[in-house]
């Protein structure tokens, strides 16, 4: 079955056409450009934007996987959480497909949807553990079985990538703040300057507005606004550690309590280099193992979307 996937409900406009756990073909239009001066997505500026290119997007891709619209058996469409405006973009593109081509249409949970970038590689069946942590969400989810979950555990306030974007914002660095941070940190000591590691008692739930504000505190009261060179990379290290270690530590947690197989990280935040690495030291010869889906699959994309789909239509 080969299910086209639309993605919209932020700031990537993508296709892509799946089969099975083959990707035939993806396209991505990425607008960090566009909102990189106001220091975060503007919800207008991001829904124009998939209008201008969604189509261009479709025919690209279509024509790479040298299929027509009448080869594609049904449709998989990011329908919410997101930017209302940005989300109807897509939605509309989808149902009207589905309407036309008379083609059965998944209306996708975003968030789930990340979670299925693990199964285009070789995975265990569940139980497993997803940690889905990006701009909008941080989640640890015990996964049943695919399309059965518990939410264990959600933030108290920002989103783990947020706060990579906040703290590098006070930092002078570019939009999006996780690569940002993860570049001035590599090869740092995260131990110079110390901030708050959230711990919220037995719960499996995530804080990072303390944190947030500790990186302000720091750089506009203690420093009085003037940061060396030396002081952004040793504040970023000390960030990043103080962000990835919740994560590792609750991940690690439920996995042990659940008896989990293993821990499949996604979401944007998946792709940094010092949360691998703790998380694979973290579950070194223990009966779990992480899971990370390659790194253009971590953030937002339409093939997830589409297995996601896929999955729905072939267990409903
Ligand atoms: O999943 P995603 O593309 O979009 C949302 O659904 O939010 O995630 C984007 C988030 C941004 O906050 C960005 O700063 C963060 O993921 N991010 C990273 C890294 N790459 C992207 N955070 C930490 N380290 C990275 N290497
Ligand atoms: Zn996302």
């Amino acid at each position: 079955m080969k299910v086209l996937g639309i993605e919209t409900s932020c700031d990537e406009t993508a296709v892509a056409v799946v089969e099975g756990n083959s990707i035939l073909a993806e396209r991505i239009s990425s607008q960090i450009d566009l909102h990189s001066e106001y220091g975060g997505v503007v919800p207008e500026l991001a829904s124009r934007e998939h209008l201008k290119k969604l189509n261009i997007l479709l025919q690209e891709c279509l024509s790479e996987a040298e299929l027509g619209f009448g080869d594609i058996d049904a449709v998989a469409v990011t329908a919410f959480p997101g930017l209302e405006g940005s989300l109807l973009v897509g939605l509309t593109a989808g149902r009207t497909l589905s309407f036309l081509m008379r083609i059965p249409i998944v209306e996708v949970d975003h968030v789930e949807a990340h979670m299925f970038a693990g199964r285009f590689g070789d995975m265990d069946p569940p139980p497993g553990i997803g940690l889905i942590v990006s701009g909008g969400h941080t989640r640890l989810v015990l996964i049943k079985q695919w399309g059965d979950y518990l939410t264990l555990g959600d933030t108290r306030d920002d989103a783990a990538g947020e706060a990579f974007d906040k703290a590098a914002s006070v930092l002078g660095l570019p939009y999006p703040g996780g690569p940002a941070i993860e570049k001035e940190a590599a090869g740092t000591d995260p131990g110079v300057f110390k901030f708050p590691v959230s711990r919220l008692g037995d719960s499996f739930d995530f804080s990072y507005s303390g944190l947030k504000t500790s990186v302000l505190y720091k750089v506009r009261y203690d420093l009085n606004e003037k940061v060396s060179e030396a002081q952004r990379r040793q504040i970023a290290a000390a960030f990043q550690e103080a962000a990835v270690t919740p994560l590792v530590k609750n991940a690690v947690r439920a996995a042990e309590k659940y008896s989990a197989r293993w821990i499949l990280v996604c979401g944007g935040v998946a792709s940094n280099g010092r949360l691998r690495e703790k998380l694979r030291d973290e579950t070194e010869g223990k009966p779990f193992k992480a899971v990370f889906p390659p790194r253009r699959l971590c953030t937002d994309n339409a093939s997830m979307v589409a297995s996601c789909g896929e999955f729905y239509l072939n267990n409903t």
